[in-house]
């Protein structure tokens, strides 16, 4: 795919969102168009699907990563007042996990400029692990972190060398679950309520937490224009829901009833594994897997966001019922339900 240069007299500041194609990274796209401030790039690669990246003003870069002189010629180039950084992979095999998100991740911090481009890292609640299961505590970016999936270990991996070697100014976000328009995972649950099915996956109810992709992606903006820097905050909308108040509230917004089923997690676990290695042998990788198992055990994934409101003056917009309305209402306008 070849782009063209041309002379431009746009003097707006260049902002780069790598991963535009995704889910996260097409909405922080769109955000940052209809802010308008902004010269907005979109890294993408030469397979990426462009589906969600049509409106005429967006520019286009091919990003080398695994070329780490290419990569900061690159950057050099145009002179990025930000990066977001979002490209990456939540399933995958080991070696990709740490190839794409840390691999790719060093040498992309490596090649930013700190003195003229703030990062913005899009983290993962599972760079933290589940929180602690026997008092229900919601997790705060000082507790110990125990990441219990290898997605988990590369995104912590690459939060800590940001903190150790970006000289510049910096933010990492570690969002919950986002869901929203386009998302992929979240919407096999909604499919199951709307085929009358109520999963749960053990017997002892999970603590859960989300946000909605829209108040992520005004928030990634606002890290970025904000003074703050240097700092990790867990993003959520600041809730925290049991299973079955998530099942109640896609119920209710699906206007629709289901039967529960109650899977006990020996046998979730068993299905993962045995669709992990199916997975490896045929080089695919399952919505369900060894990961996702680990992620789908734990119990408590409630997180504290207080720093976020303090320092950012984050206010999300929307809980999970505004949310998952919304959501669903774009899920039947594209006959996805
Ligand atoms: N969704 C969540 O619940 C959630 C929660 C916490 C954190 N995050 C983080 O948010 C970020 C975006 O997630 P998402 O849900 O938007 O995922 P997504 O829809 O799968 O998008 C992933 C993006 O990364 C790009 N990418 C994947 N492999 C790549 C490679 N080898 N080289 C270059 N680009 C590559 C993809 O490009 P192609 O289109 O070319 O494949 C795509 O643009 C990820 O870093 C993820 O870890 C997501």
């Amino acid at each position: 795919m070849e782009f063209k240069k041309e002379v431009s007299l746009d003097n707006r500041p260049k902002v780069l969102v790598t991963g535009a194609s995704g889910f996260i990274g097409s909405s922080l796209v769109e955000q940052l168009l209809e802010d308008g401030k902004y010269q907005v790039y979109a890294g993408i690669r030469e397979s990426s699907n462009l589906k969600y990246l049509q409106d005429s003003r967006i520019n286009f870069i091919n990003l080398c990563y695994s070329n780490p002189s290419k990569l900061k010629e690159q950057l050099e180039e145009y002179n990025f007042q930000c990066v977001f950084h979002l490209a990456g992979v939540t399933k995958a095999k080991k070696q990709d996990f740490d190839k794409i998100n840390f691999e790719y991740t060093k040498n992309l911090v490596d090649a930013i400029n700190p003195k003229t481009t703030k990062l913005i890292y899009l983290s993962s609640f599972a760079a933290h692990g589940p929180g602690n299961e026997k008092t229900f505590a919601k997790s705060k970016v000082t507790d110990e972190n125990c990441p219990n999936t290898a997605y988990g270990c590369s995104k912590l991996k690459s939060e800590i060398y940001i903190n150790a070697n970006f000289k510049g100014k910096y933010v990492i976000l570690r969002p919950t679950g986002v869901y929203g328009p386009r998302e992929t995972d979240y919407f096999l649950f909604f499919q199951t309520i709307d085929n009358h099915i109520e999963p749960y996956l053990g017997f002892v109810s999970q603590h859960l937490s989300f946000v909605y992709v829209k108040d992520l992606v005004e928030l990634c903006v606002k890290a970025f224009e904000s003074e703050i820097s240097n700092k990790t905050y867990f993003v959520s909308d600041g809730n925290m829901y049991l299973d079955s108040e998530y099942a109640k509230i896609s119920k209710e917004v699906l206007s629709t009833w289901t039967i529960k089923i109650k899977f006990p997690l020996f046998i979730v676990k068993w299905i993962s594994y045995v669709l992990d290695s199916f997975g490896r042998t045929i080089g695919k990788n399952f919505t369900l897997n060894k990961d996702k198992y680990a992620i789908l055990s734990a119990r408590n994934w409630d997180c504290n966001i207080e720093d976020l409101k303090r320092d950012l003056g984050y206010s999300p917009k929307y809980d999970l019922k505004k949310g998952v309305e919304e959501t669903i209402q774009w899920y039947k306008k594209e006959k996805w339900l």
